[in-house]
């Protein structure tokens, strides 16, 4: 019997463990500065203050040992050269970058940082700084009633994350995705405040597991970790674009994704067998439906080992790949990080023999259970392991794959705690470091492993990676898509908070799984969320086995042709879109927005989660209720144009809209253009035509550019890309459009542009020369033929 011995008084029974006190920094000592940093010895312990940029500041504190400046690797970004004012005073310290300037009170130590214009950015009054014996650490920063908070990657609920407590731990849910259901797969320590109509961000570099409090005190909220340094950046912004390009600028820009990833994609788990994927995509060819990858998801592998494939099922997969290839098909392989332990099979002979699966310190594999059963984990922490998991792709490289889907990488194990367990010891490049503190890194490392693996073997072309798990950075290589949904419109309404979020954090390649993963759909439901994903930087039909199938055909004709014109739409407005794509590359700036993020000042977007923005100027209302053919729209200030009926709308209200089944309400805002083409079966057939439709007003100006290149290399990063800038000056009777192109690549296509809010005599002059337009009196629309 236990309670015989001296169990029975054992410490810490019956749930008297003692509270843990938090202690305070406490007071500055001394200052110091070398080598750009500034350093605060306070009672416990020191803190390093660094501008690594004009609108960038860091402040590290470790209360544990020595404050060091190594960061996670989510950061890319080197530290600028900054010239640092510095003025002390009896009761403060202050240091001033030319845009932004870091206030340290010295009794007791607390940090206040204000932007150019000296508003407040993030301050601490009654609390600071602090941390407990046991390692955990806190930051607490006052909250004003006006702020509004966004960002923190991948949760669930509206927009707006105040009033609620967020935890980062990246996890495998399937079931369910309710409002409270958190943490999920990504983790994205950053947020974004949203004051008056000023923003600014906070990133919090720390990997462990992370909470963000926004609810449990009334003016001040909470940064916390349960290991770690306190280690944190503000961006200045001050509006949120240029926080998104501060916060970019140093966690990394994504690039510009190959133009076949963002066209329509089908998957489901699985298609089992290679007939059955030649009879899928025979039929997208014979419908006409528009289609450019084709997802293979577990049943593909022998035994789901991953590089292989079953040869019972997919007998040939080069032929396959290279049939469906000359139908502008690509095939998409799922690769999961869980090796099965089988001493015959070759990856996990090289993995044990090389050492590059997870260890525990004494120096036993993790064996966890996945998909093929009784599993080893590469350690993605150490570059060997990464580099060899990455040409391991030439696998599926040699068959002519170009994109891949990396999943269960939170790591997903199927056990009590859902993961890895937290005392294996990672490599971390021979800096060994328990999962306790790299969980939320495993995702993202093995996204690098993938990307740069399969970049390499792809001669110049780029691969394209999906992945289910991230941390803060993983826009680096990879988009993201929101897991386990179900097919509900709950999960319909759920996805564009959830991906303008993901926007907001740095992930603008991002989407849900298209009519809904688990649970059967139905037709109404797959029309309006294939409406949604249209218009969603990441398109993809995904449903889980067991449930009704969900292809573009499975409910009938009528829901086929509604479903079928949104696919063909999305390829109409793919130049638009992939304008957005390079955006995001070059700022940061998400490509579904939600309305704030144009409109800060405008307190009725700070919680708008049921519409969006597409680049600046585009706005969707969905509907995402069954039966349901109208809703409220909020258009903000300016007029809008109905896209379907050019109907002018005042902004700075709502309107009811109506729109029935076959209809997404779309806004484009008046005076402004957008680049669309023709539909195409796929982006590898010919592109003949970018139609840049002016939305035209009374009087002003505007400007617009298209960006386009070849679509599948990196030649856009040596200045082999085009640029056409259009300024655009509107008159009573006329428009001016002076062009400028821009970059070394030439597109094949030919220009046209439809005037929408003309008339037949609108005098159209294009580069100072007039031209002649056709005027189309059933539309309304002016058409000039340009080149
Ligand atoms: C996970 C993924 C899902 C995939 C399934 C089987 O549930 O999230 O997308 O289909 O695993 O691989």
């Amino acid at each position: 019997m236990l309670e015989d011995t001296s169990f029975a008084i054992l410490p810490d029974r019956e749930g008297k463990r003692r509270k843990r006190d938090v202690i305070d920094i406490g007071n500055m000592l001394a200052f110091s500065c070398k080598d750009e940093v500034l350093f605060f010895r306070c009672d416990a312990g020191v803190v390093n203050v660094q501008f690594y940029d004009h609108p960038i500041v860091r402040v590290a504190f470790n209360p544990f040992g020595e404050t060091s400046m190594k960061t996670s690797r989510a950061v890319v970004m080197r530290p600028k050269k900054v010239k640092v004012d510095v003025h002390e005073t009896e009761e403060q310290v202050e240091l001033a970058s030319p845009q932004m300037k870091v206030v340290v009170k010295k009794r007791p130590f607390r940090v206040q940082i204000y932007d150019q214009a000296g508003r407040l950015l993030v301050g601490e009054e009654a609390r600071g700084m602090a941390f407990t014996y046991e390692g955990d650490v806190y930051c607490y920063k006052g909250m004003d009633q006006a702020d509004h908070f966004y960002g923190l990657g991948e949760k669930t609920g509206f927009l707006n994350k105040r009033g609620e407590k967020w935890t980062m731990w990246n996890t495998d849910v399937y079931a369910p995705h309710n409002p409270e259901t958190d943490p999920l797969y990504q983790s994205h320590p950053y947020f974004m405040t949203l004051r008056n109509g000023w923003a600014h961000g906070l990133f919090f570099d720390n990997t462990y597991r992370t909470i963000f409090d926004f609810q449990t005190f009334e003016d001040e909220y909470c940064f916390a970790a349960e290991g770690g340094p306190i280690d944190y950046y503000v961006f200045a912004g001050p509006t949120p674009r240029d926080v998104l390009k501060q916060y970019t600028n140093l966690t990394g820009k994504m690039p510009i994704p190959p133009k076949w990833a963002l066209g329509y994609h089908q998957s489901r788990y699985s298609y089992e067998t290679e007939q059955e994927v030649r009879e899928l995509v025979q039929t997208f060819i014979e419908k006409d439906i528009p289609l450019d990858a084709v997802y293979l998801d577990i049943h593909y592998m022998d035994g789901y080992r991953v590089f292989t494939f079953d040869r019972n099922r997919f007998p040939n997969p080069k032929q396959l790949i290279a049939d469906l290839k000359q139908e502008g098909v690509r095939v998409v392989p799922i690769v999961d990080p869980g090796v099965k332990v089988d001493p015959e099979y070759a990856i996990y002979q090289e993995g044990v023999r090389d050492d590059y699966f997870c260890k525990y310190m004494e120096g036993n594999h993790f064996i966890g259970e996945v998909w093929p059963g009784k599993s080893a984990f590469p350690d993605f922490t150490n570059e060997q392991a990464r580099s060899w998991w990455g040409d391991k792709h030439r696998f599926y490289a040699d068959l002519g794959i170009e994109g891949i889907w990396n999943d269960m990488n939170e790591p997903s194990v199927f056990n009590e705690t859902k993961t890895m367990d937290i005392t294996v010891m990672h490599d971390n490049d021979g800096n060994p470091k328990t999962h306790r503190e790299l969980h939320n890194l495993y995702g993202l490392m093995m996204g690098e492993a993938t990307y740069t693996g399969m970049k390499k073997l792809l001669n110049g072309k780029r691969p394209f990676l999906l992945t289910r798990a991230g941390f803060s950075g993983i826009q680096r290589y990879a988009a993201v898509w929101t897991g386990d949904n179900r097919s509900f419109w709950e999960h319909l309404q759920m996805s564009l908070p959830m991906c303008m979020n993901l926007g907001l954090s740095g992930v603008a390649f991002c989407g849900a799984d298209v009519g809904g993963f688990a649970h059967d759909t139905n037709g109404e439901l797959l029309a309006r969320w294939t409406q949604v994903g249209a218009f969603t930087p990441y398109f993809r039909n995904h449903c889980a086995i067991g449930f009704r199938r969900q292809e573009p055909w499975a409910f009938g004709e009528k829901y086929e042709r509604i479903i079928k014109q949104y696919i063909q739409m999305r390829y109409e407005w793919l130049p638009y879109l992939y304008t957005l794509f390079a955006e995001a590359h070059e700022t940061g700036a998400p490509v579904m927005r939600p309305l704030l993020f144009e409109y800060p000042d405008d307190p009725h977007t700070y919680n708008l989660y049921d519409e969006f923005l597409l680049g600046d100027n585009v706005l969707v209302a969905p509907i995402m209720t069954p039966n349901t053919a109208y809703r409220a729209v909020y258009l903000p200030r300016g007029k809008w144009i109905d896209y379907w009926t050019d109907t002018v709308w005042e902004g700075g209200q709502y309107h009811l809209v109506h729109a029935e089944l076959d209809k997404l309400p779309i806004f484009v805002k008046q005076g402004s253009a957008i680049a669309l083409a023709n539909a195409r079966r796929s982006t590898d057939m010919p592109d003949e035509q970018r139609i840049v439709r002016l939305y035209k007003k009374c009087d002003g100006k505007t400007a617009y550019t298209i960006y386009d290149d070849d679509g599948q290399t990196f030649a856009y990063e040596k200045g082999i890309y085009f640029r056409l800038h259009l300024d655009i000056r509107y008159d009573e009777n006329i428009v001016r459009i002076d062009t400028k192109t821009e970059g070394e690549y030439r597109p094949d296509w030919k220009l046209s542009f439809a005037i929408h809010g003309g008339m037949a005599q609108t005098t159209v002059i294009v580069d100072g020369n007039e031209q002649h337009g056709r005027w189309d009196d059933k539309q309304n629309i002016l058409w000039i033929d340009h080149n």
